[in-house]
């Protein structure tokens, strides 16, 4: 949450944070600002709404040359959002900028120890008192470097920070700091840029140096030191980042959250790429660097995630239960964290994030490791927190997902999951035969996607029609439940209307009553194992006046003549058929949120990546 950017080099360096600003706002899209160092002041422009925005009002009234400046998209925590709570925030007299993600959690007690020392607060942030914070420093031990005061400073900050701080004293040089909130430095020549997302710098380098936490570094345009907050001088490795540029466009696509729907084929593709064993009977992951008898040995899986990752682990726990044989439970990493679960020792833990960088995810892991557990990591993000700290992981390859709502680094996450399943499930029972059976079906995931694809245009129809219902259900058993879960989630998010989610059989015990005209019934129907059933609960809504539409691959039942609207997807293997069964909610969500007006990349008080608590 929250975009930083900096740059210091021999470019101008407006554009840069501008189209910096552009590649992070998934990240926090309600006000952004930049500030430069023009002619030994710093010069701010700030603006509420979108980059598009700021840069529009750049254009015309911020004619400030510089070579060196910062940059900030916001997510609101402390203050609302107005222009003077937007980010960069400058200390009393101008000497310093800060931008900031994250929290000051001792913010009140600073500032009232700066009140005291006279200065001046113009914002309701706690970003400000970093500013003013510095600024006291800096008088206190005026022979003392950038970094050093900024190292000062922070010794008494409690919370959370990825910070860029900019100086009119200091000419040459951005410092920036990290703790548990991401930031990265990217090495040029004769430039560097800092970020907190890898998405802003591959346009200009590839080369890349994760800060870890509560290291801070001094930014110049030749060379760049980082230390620790209390012990010196840290060694970095510098890594390739491997990203291509072009996913971070649209590609002629309205919205990044269609083009990754259509992506899904390929990004599935990619998940599974070399990760079949020779016989093509299992799979095999080279980052999980488990070996046979540890695999074998593992009594209990648990996974942790949130949001749309935690309902893909529900689905992962639905499939490795029924073909591995292994019990495993699934828990809300932000309830995890806080909670002293008894587990047995011969427990593996999966922690599972797209973003990589989630924070409750990331205590979840620290809990766990400081329990004793192994924790392998399932993430999209090459390089992020959760990939560099966990003890060994399994990348998601779906490329950038630049949609605030989650679609293919979903799909992608349950293809790693059902090869997890079937992975565990041939070290123990499934037999060979079996075994490429699965195989050959995750193979086959990419054609059977692409056929549903094809139900784009008559999903934007339903999607038109039924738009206006107050209530919106989503149904489904056992493996499909969660999917129902993610299908309830993704028209929340993007529509802004009321969808639960429920397992079928549950809705007669309480949530039929909200059936009525004004509601529409999602039914993922498609385990043939349980379609009697579900026929029963679709006349049970019909009889009550709810509209239906059911996702289907059956060709049994006449179900046009049950459902107001059906969704036929291909039958595929059961170890697939819930990353099939996903697509039509998304097009579903997607569609009712462009037909309702909403900005579905930018849906209101989200943003990418949660990096506070
Ligand atoms: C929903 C969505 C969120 C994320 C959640 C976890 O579309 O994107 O619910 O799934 O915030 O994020 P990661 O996977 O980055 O840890």
């Amino acid at each position: 949450m929250c975009g930083i950017i900096g740059y210091v080099g021999q470019k101008q360096v407006k554009s840069i944070l501008i189209n910096g600003l552009k590649r992070l706002e998934y990240r926090g899209y309600d006000s952004a600002g930049i500030a430069v160092l023009a002619q030994g002041e710093i010069c701010t422009m700030k603006c509420v709404g979108k980059v598009a925005e700021l840069a529009a009002k750049a254009q015309t009234h911020f004619p400030y040359a510089s070579t060196i400046g910062i940059g900030h998209t916001r997510w609101a925590t402390h203050g609302n959002v107005s222009e003077k709570n937007a980010h960069p925030h400058l200390s009393d007299g101008n000497y310093f900028a800060v931008v900031h993600n994250g929290i000051v959690e001792n913010y009140l007690q600073i500032k009232a120890f700066l009140l005291e020392k006279r200065y001046h607060f113009y914002s309701d942030t706690d970003t400000e008192i970093l500013a003013n914070l510095i600024d006291y420093h800096y008088r206190k031990a005026m022979q003392c470097s950038f970094g050093e005061i900024v190292r000062k400073s922070l010794l008494h900050v409690e919370g959370t920070y990825g910070l860029a701080v900019l100086s009119s004293i200091f000419p040459d040089e951005i410092i920036v700091a990290r703790k548990s909130s991401p930031l990265l430095i990217g090495l040029g020549y004769g430039e560097n840029i800092i970020a907190s997302d890898a998405a802003a710098v591959a346009r200009y380098t590839q080369r890349v140096v994760y800060l870890n936490d509560e290291e801070i570094a001094s930014i110049r345009s030749d060379n760049f030191l980082v230390t620790t907050l209390r012990e010196g001088v840290v060694d970095t490795v510098c890594h390739n980042l491997d990203l291509e540029v072009r996913d971070a466009d649209l590609a002629g696509y309205p919205y990044y959250m269609l083009k990754e729907i259509f992506e899904q084929p390929s990004s599935i593709e990619n998940a599974m790429r070399g990760r079949f064993t020779e016989d093509n009977s299992s799979s095999k992951f080279g980052g999980l660097s488990l070996a046979p008898q540890e695999l074998r040995s593992v009594k209990r899986l648990l996974f942790c995630a949130c949001g749309t990752a935690y309902y893909a682990c529900l689905a992962g726990k639905y499939l490795i239960e029924k073909y591995a044989r292994i019990p495993v439970d699934v828990e809300y990493a932000s309830e995890f964290r806080y909670r002293n679960a008894p587990f047995q020792s011969d427990t593996l833990v999966f922690v599972v994030s797209q973003s990589g960088e989630t924070i409750d995810t990331l205590a979840a892991l620290y809990e766990a490791k400081r329990k004793g557990y192994t924790v392998m990591g399932i993430t999209n993000v090459v390089g992020s927190t959760i990939a560099r700290t966990t003890d060994a992981g399994i990348y998601q390859h779906a490329g950038l997902e630049m949609g605030v709502a989650s679609t293919k680094a979903f799909t992608s996450q349950l293809t790693i999951l059902s090869m997890l399943a079937l992975l565990f499930a041939r070290q123990r029972d499934m037999d060979s035969f079996t075994g490429q059976q699965y195989a050959c079906a995750l193979k086959s995931l990419p054609a059977a996607i692409n056929e549903v694809l094809q139900s784009s245009k008559q999903i934007r129809h339903i999607a038109e029609k039924y738009c206006n219902q107050k209530h919106f259900l989503f149904l489904g058993r056992q493996v499909m439940y969660p999917i129902a879960l993610e299908g309830a989630l993704k028209l929340k998010e993007i529509a802004y209307v009321h969808a639960e989610a429920f397992p079928t059989a549950e809705m007669k015990h309480g949530p039929i009553a909200l059936i009525s005209e004004q509601s529409l019934c999602i039914f993922v129907a498609t385990q043939r194992e349980l379609l009697e059933k579900t026929v029963n609960n679709i006349q049970e809504v019909k009889a009550r006046g709810g509209k239906v539409v059911a996702i289907i691959n059956d060709k049994k039942y006449i179900w046009e003549e049950l459902c107001d609207e059906v969704i036929r997807i291909p039958e595929v293997h059961g170890g697939v058929n819930p990353i099939v069964s996903a697509i039509p909610l998304q097009f579903l969500a997607y569609y009712i949120g462009v037909t309702l007006g909403c900005d579905v990349d930018r849906p209101r008080n989200l943003a990418k990546s949660v990096t506070v608590e």
